[in-house]
């Protein structure tokens, strides 16, 4: 398949994603699990949006991009927690609107742009914000440096990205690395550590810190919640695709508890 079929595909996959997130019954879970109801499909967590926002040094009037954003998490959340200016970029426009409407909502409007675009090929001028951050978002793109590139290319100098993402474990046996990329979101698979990649795209790396603990947390709570919610989930999706998808988040479960999936969170910076 072609890079253009992958996104466009991404995009198709992740407005149905972005939809169903957004429901009363999944919000209600998701303020179970992460502490917030944007109707958010990464696993960050309030806690771990507050720890990014300090990561960044967010202020008032700094200038932050957060790429695939969704529905507007971490991002909308960030700008009001710290006072900054946020753009939100992603694919799917079912998302962004959904984001659009929560900005509005949280009067956020004055400091929130909302951008339909590729990650790869931002369409900003270079140098032009203090902060970055992306959710989960490079586990599920296929062309990791390229993002990686695009975001550093916008970066200011003295700028920071900080970034969670979902990893095969290193190290593993060509079945165990397979089951890994079976089990975990759609480009799971990375060729090199994410120190390379930051490397080569010209980021240094500051920080990596391993969040998998609270990342199978998470995972064993949503899956708990969702067979709780499992009629109201149903009469949304369908009960084929419902069990579909509760399937999917057990062998995420099973992989993480093999240790051949983790999750991380990485903060990098650009040189002056
Ligand atoms: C796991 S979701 C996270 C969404 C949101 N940040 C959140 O936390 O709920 C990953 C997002 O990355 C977006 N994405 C994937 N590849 C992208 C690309 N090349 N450019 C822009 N967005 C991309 C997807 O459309 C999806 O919304």
């Amino acid at each position: 398949m072609s890079l253009a079929q992958d996104l466009n595909e991404l995009a198709c996959r992740f407005a149905t994603d972005a939809e169903f997130a957004r429901s009363v019954a999944m919000r209600d879970l998701e303020r179970s699990v992460c502490g917030c109801d944007y109707g958010s499909t990464s696993w960050t967590t309030r806690r771990e949006a507050e720890r990014i926002a300090q990561l960044l040094e967010l202020r008032p009037a700094a200038k932050m991009l957060d790429v695939g954003a969704g529905s507007g998490w971490p991002g909308l959340y960030l700008a009001q927690l710290t006072g900054c200016d946020v753009v939100l970029v992603d694919l799917p426009l079912a998302a962004l609107r959904i984001a659009l409407e929560r900005a509005t909502t949280d009067s956020l409007s004055q400091r929130c742009e909302v951008v339909a675009a590729d990650g790869a090929a931002l369409p900003f001028k270079d140098a032009s914000f203090d902060a970055l951050s992306h959710s989960d978002v490079l586990c599920c793109t296929p062309d990791k440096l390229a993002v990686l590139r695009g975001c550093r290319r916008v970066a200011r100098g003295g700028a920071r990205m900080v970034f969670t993402v979902i990893v095969p474990a290193p190290s593993l046996g060509a079945p165990e690395r397979q089951i890994a990329i079976e089990s975990g979101p759609p480009f799971v698979d990375v060729p090199d550590d994410y120190a390379v990649l930051l490397d080569q795209s010209g980021w240094c790396l500051q920080e990596r810190a391993d969040l998998t603990a609270a990342f199978l947390r998470s995972m064993r709570t949503h899956l708990e919640g969702m067979r709780a919610r499992a009629d109201a989930l149903a009469a949304l999706v369908g009960s084929d695709e419902l069990t579909e998808r509760m399937k999917r988040r057990q062998a995420t479960i099973a992989a993480v508890e093999a240790g051949l999936l983790r999750r991380e969170l990485f903060v990098a910076r650009t040189g002056q």
